[in-house]
């Protein structure tokens, strides 16, 4: 690619961390939308994808459902994340899961940001949390280490900005570039069948900008670019780089993990989804036929 074509883009945030460790409350707090309270038992039942701004930079923030949909995604070559947001409860301390983030982020080469959440608490201890993380290997920027740690409560809103601040400053350091221009593409995030709507994808744009009207192929769903609606509910007429958006107009539901692409027109895009479905069934049919000769 040209590197004169290439653009700074905002970077992707993924949050992780031990159950109840204050994942959502965290970036309920960011989007200062109450989405605890909309959940079922408090229970992440999707992947919430936004952006916000901080002093005119975009940061983009998906939440996940576990770490079942990054590790699939991951599994499927598509690289969603540049930053994870690692939350650790301060009272609870480092956990099964957060040793599993831990894990995925390191084996998908991803920078950790660690948010120390809860130190509202009375039985808040960080210095034992640096302590636990260092023993697998985030050593605190404090401690002369290279692992940025900041102090948080989602509940009381304390050291949010600094945290946004400490991830804009990370991903200056990466430098994230990516062409603006061009034909979009990009990673479905999640999709699902709506009653009203049809099939609904929610696309992470990783390249070119996606407009109304553009044909398009993700896994082996096809069609021409509907409507598309952002994070805020709102309908756009164009998506560009790192925004979540929703994408109506597909022939069937997608999968999450799909690589999202818009195509020279809309016969191309079909027939790449039809040749996929094909694949996918010959690979079946020579599954059967193996099970049933050996
Ligand atoms: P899962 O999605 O189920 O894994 O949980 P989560 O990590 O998203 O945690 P969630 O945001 O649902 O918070 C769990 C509980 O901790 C809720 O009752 C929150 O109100 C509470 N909580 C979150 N952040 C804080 C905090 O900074 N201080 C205190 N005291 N409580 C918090
Ligand atoms: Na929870
Ligand atoms: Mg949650």
């Amino acid at each position: 690619v040209d590197p004169s074509l290439l653009a700074e883009r905002p970077p992707v945030v993924t949050v992780m961390g031990h159950v109840d460790h204050g994942k959502t409350k965290l970036l309920d707090r960011i989007r200062e939308a109450n989405v605890v309270a909309q959940e079922a038992g408090g229970i992440t039942q999707h992947i919430g994808a936004y952006q916000v701004y901080l002093n005119d930079k975009a940061i983009t923030f998906i939440d996940t459902p576990g770490h079942e949909a990054f590790t699939q995604m991951r599994a499927r070559g598509a690289k969603v994340t540049d930053i994870v947001v690692l939350v650790v409860a301060a009272d609870d301390g480092v956990m099964p899961q957060t040793v599993e983030a831990i894990n995925h982020a390191k084996a998908a080469d991803v920078p950790i940001v660690v948010a120390i959440n809860k130190i509202d608490r009375e039985d808040a201890d960080p210095n034992r949390v640096m302590q636990q993380l260092s023993e697998y290997g985030l050593v605190p920027e404090a401690w002369g280490g290279d692992t940025i740690t900041v102090q948080i409560s989602a509940l009381q809103n304390l050291g949010i900005d600094d945290l946004l601040e400490q991830i804009l400053v990370l991903a200056e350091v990466l430098e994230l570039k990516a062409n603006p221009s061009g034909r979009a593409t990009g990673v479905v995030l999640e999709a699902n069948l709506d009653v009203g709507r049809g099939p609904v994808a929610t696309v992470l744009i990783q390249g070119g900008t996606l407009h109304i009207g553009d044909p398009m192929v993700a896994g082996i769903a096809w069609g021409r670019v509907k409507a598309l609606v952002n994070d805020k509910g709102k309908s756009i007429k164009i998506a560009s780089l790192a925004m979540p958006v929703q994408v109506l107009g597909f022939s069937e539901v997608p999968s999450a993990g799909d690589e999202f692409n818009v195509t020279a027109d809309l016969s191309t895009a079909k027939t790449i989804a039809e040749s996929r479905e094909q694949r996918i069934r010959m690979a079946g049919y020579a599954s059967r036929a193996a099970s049933a000769t050996g």
